[in-house]
C-alpha cells in the first residue's frame, strides 16, 4: 500500500473567507493547504463591482500569515444591474478571475442575486467574448421544486438554455451534488468543468437526517442520496479534466448552524487534503489526487501549476480530528467525516 504521496501544491476553487474576525481566523487554515483559491463573493454587502474585490483582496492579503504565499482569486457576485464594462475591466487588469451567479434565493446572502436570467445576457456576451468564467450556483429556487431536485431542474431549465446561447462560454457548475450534474458535465466539451467539494464525496444525506437533525451536515446544495455520491466520487477519482477541487468551506459559528434555523455551509478546509487522499486510497486512485487538488483546475483557468509541492502520509493509526476554531463570538466546528481517516500533510514546501 502507498504509504507517502508528493503533489504539486493544492489550489481550491471554490472557498468562503469571509471577513473581519473569522477571516483571519480561517485563511490559515487555507494559505499552508493552499496556494491560490477563488473566494466567494457572497459577503454582506456583497463583492459586486471591480474596486469591492479590490478592497476585499486587500483586507484578505492583510489577513496572509507571513510564512505563507497565499494569492486569493477575486470574483463578483452577479446582480442584474451589473455593469458589463466594469467586469471587463476588473478581467483585463488581472484583478478579477471570474463572475458569480447565485440565483437569488438559492443559498446564503444570495438576495442580492439574478431572478430574470434574460437581464444578465449583456454580461455574459461581453465575458464569453474575452474567456472570462462564469460560476454557477446551479439550483432553481422555485416553491414547487423539491429541494433534492433543484440542481437537476437547474440543468433543463436554466443551464441548457445558457450553454446552447453562449456556446463559447466558460462555465464552471459550481459543488454538483448530482448523478445529473456528473453526466450533464461530461455531456459537454471542455468549456465546461465543475467542482466537487470534500464532503459530497464523503456524506450522503443521512448524514444529515438520521439519529436526529445534524445541522453541522446541512449545506447548500444539500447532500443527495448515496447514488449520487458515488457519481461524484467516480467523476472526481476519474482523472477528468472537466473535474477539479472546490470545497465550498463555508465558515458558521456553532450557534448559528444549531439554531431553529440553521445555516447552510461546512468548514472542511482544515482537513480537506487528508480526506481526499483517504477517499481517493478506498476508490484505489490516489495516482489521480493530484489532478483533481492540483493540476485539472489551472488547465481550466489558464493558470500554471503551482511549483511548490506538498507530501502527504499514511499512517497505521487514524488521525484526530483538527480542533474547532475558536473566535471571540463562538467556535466553528471542523467537519467531521465520520470515517477513519490514516492521511495527513505531513511537508509543503511554500
Ligand atoms: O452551504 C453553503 N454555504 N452553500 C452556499 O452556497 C453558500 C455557503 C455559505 O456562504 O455559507
Ligand atoms: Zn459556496
Amino acid at each position: 500500500m502507498l504509504n507517502q504521496l508528493t503533489i504539486a501544491m493544492p489550489d481550491d476553487w471554490h472557498l468562503h473567507l469571509r471577513n473581519g474576525e473569522v477571516l483571519e481566523k480561517v485563511l490559515p487554515y487555507t494559505s499552508r493547504h493552499f496556494q491560490r483559491a477563488i473566494v466567494m463573493p457572497n459577503l454582506q454587502p456583497p463583492v459586486i463591482t471591480h474596486q469591492d474585490a479590490l478592497n476585499y483582496k486587500k483586507e484578505i492579503c492583510a489577513a496572509i500569515p507571513a510564512e505563507h504565499s497565499f494569492e486569493p482569486l477575486m470574483v463578483l457576485y452577479l446582480t442584474e444591474q451589473t455593469s458589463p464594462a466594469d467586469v471587463k475591466q476588473g478581467f483585463l487588469a488581472g484583478d478579477v478571475i471570474a463572475v458569480k451567479l447565485y440565483p437569488a434565493g438559492a443559498t446564503t446572502n444570495s438576495d442580492a442575486g439574478v431572478k430574470d436570467l434574460e437581464k444578465i445576457y449583456p454580461v455574459l456576451e461581453v465575458m464569453q467574448e474575452i474567456g472570462m468564467p462564469f460560476l454557477v450556483h446551479g439550483e432553481v429556487v422555485d416553491k414547487e421544486v423539491d429541494i433534492f431536485d433543484r440542481e437537476a431542474v437547474f440543468i433543463d431549465q436554466k443551464l441548457i438554455p445558457i450553454r446552447a446561447k453562449f456556446p463559447s462560454l466558460k462555465i464552471v457548475f459550481e459543488h454538483i451534488t448530482t448523478r445529473e450534474g456528473v453526466q450533464y458535465v461530461q455531456s459537454c466539451t471542455e468549456n465546461t468543468a465543475a467542482t466537487i467539494t470534500t464532503h459530497h464525496l464523503v456524506i450522503n444525506r443521512n448524514a444529515m437526517l438520521v439519529g436526529g437533525i445534524q445541522p453541522h451536515y446541512y449545506c447548500l446544495p444539500v447532500a443527495k442520496r448515496e447514488l449520487h455520491r458515488l457519481a461524484l466520487r467516480a467523476a472526481a477519482t476519474s482523472g477528468d479534466q472537466r473535474f477539479f477541487l472546490g470545497t465550498d468551506s463555508a465558515p458558521h459559528l456553532t450557534q448559528f448552524k444549531q439554531s431553529a434555523c440553521g445555516c447552510a455551509g461546512i468548514f472542511n478546509v482544515a482537513n480537506t487534503l487528508a480526506i481526499l487522499a483517504q477517499v481517493f486510497e478506498q476508490e484505489q486512485n490516489l495516482e489521480n489526487l493530484e489532478k483533481f487538488t492540483s493540476l485539472n483546475g489551472p488547465k481550466f483557468y489558464n493558470l500554471p501549476v503551482n511549483s511548490q509541492s506538498m507530501t502527504l502520509t499514511r499512517s497505521d493509526q487514524p488521525q484526530p480530528l483538527p480542533a474547532d476554531v475558536a473566535t471571540t463570538q463562538g467556535e466553528i466546528k471542523v467537519f467531521d467525516p465520520i470515517m477513519p481517516v490514516h492521511w495527513q500533510v505531513s511537508a509543503t514546501n511554500i
